[in-house]
């Protein structure tokens, strides 16, 4: 038996590094996966990835930010297969302009809240009325472990959205739980994406970092498609409101 048999999943940020590993995952588990982000060529290239490999899926462009295109792609991710079961709220950026709120720049704030934030948001509150429908739904939101960490090197704006969406989760989970909607969230450390291997790249720094994870090692995408998996799947039908750190140890390690 597979994880998601006959389940039907919402993922945004679908091109991207965890949002491809979750989606290939999703369907390898028997999912169908409507595969949403605001790069076509990249969530084409995921969609043809998952079709590649016996799966399917369905590509869908928009801007998370954008409440008419969220509604647009909720519609047709419904149209393509009758209804929704899961979504996963992965979309997601860190800029690496984002440093301290003290030298804190308004545009970049912004721009982080309404994709980080409001992205989430929105996509809830359009998937909601179709994952209740459904009467097992999931919803799976990305936070990050700096949402329960100080940072030295600080990105204040990306830790503050993550923050928001460790609340929002636990606030949305009781809301809808009588609803048989389970909310929860990923709060990943650093995953080993060229993205964040471009943010460790002086390896004295990576090996500052490195030093801290008792697993001995940054994570990988295929880490946090596992777990998205899991939260998604009936296999945690009593789980809810809960932001699980996935961070190779670093977060409960005092040095
Ligand atoms: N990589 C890590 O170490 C790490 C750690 C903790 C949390 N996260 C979170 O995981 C999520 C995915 O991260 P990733 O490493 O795969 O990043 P990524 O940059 O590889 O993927 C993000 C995807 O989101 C898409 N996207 C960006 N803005 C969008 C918008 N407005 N509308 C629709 N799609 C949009 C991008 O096109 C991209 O395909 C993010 O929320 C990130 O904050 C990542």
């Amino acid at each position: 038996m597979e994880y998601l048999t006959g389940r039907r999943a919402l993922v945004t940020g679908a091109g991207g590094a965890i949002g491809r590993a979750t989606s290939l995952t999703f369907a390898r588990e028997g999912c169908r996966v409507a595969a949403v982000d605001i790069s076509r060529d990249a969530v084409f290239e995921t969609v043809g990835l998952v079709e590649e490999a016996g799966g399917e899926a369905v590509a869908i462009v928009a801007d998370v930010a954008d409440e008419a295109q969220v509604h647009a792609a909720v519609d047709t991710a419904v149209q393509a297969f009758g209804g929704l079961d899961a979504i996963f709220n992965n979309a997601g950026v860190m800029p690496h302009q984002d440093k301290s709120l003290l030298q804190a720049d308004a545009d970049l704030w912004d721009l982080i809240f309404n994709i980080n934030i409001r992205g989430t948001v929105h996509v809830t509150k359009w998937a909601t009325p179709h994952l209740v429908a459904a009467g097992a739904g999931s919803i799976l939101n990305m936070s990050s472990f700096l949402a329960y960490l100080g940072c030295s090197n600080p990105q204040d704006a990306y830790t503050a959205s993550k923050g928001a969406i460790a609340a929002m989760t636990r606030a949305l989970a009781v809301q809808l739980g009588p609803q048989h909607v389970r909310v929860n969230a990923l709060a990943p450390g650093p995953i080993a994406t060229a993205h964040v291997e471009a943010f460790f790249s002086e390896p004295e720094e990576r090996a500052i970092r490195l030093a801290r994870y008792p697993l001995g090692r940054f994570g990988t995408v295929q880490d946090v498609a596992e777990l998205a998996c899991f939260l998604s799947s009936e296999a945690s039908s009593w789980l809810t409101g809960q932001v699980v750190v996935l961070d190779g140890g670093a977060s409960i390690n005092y040095v």
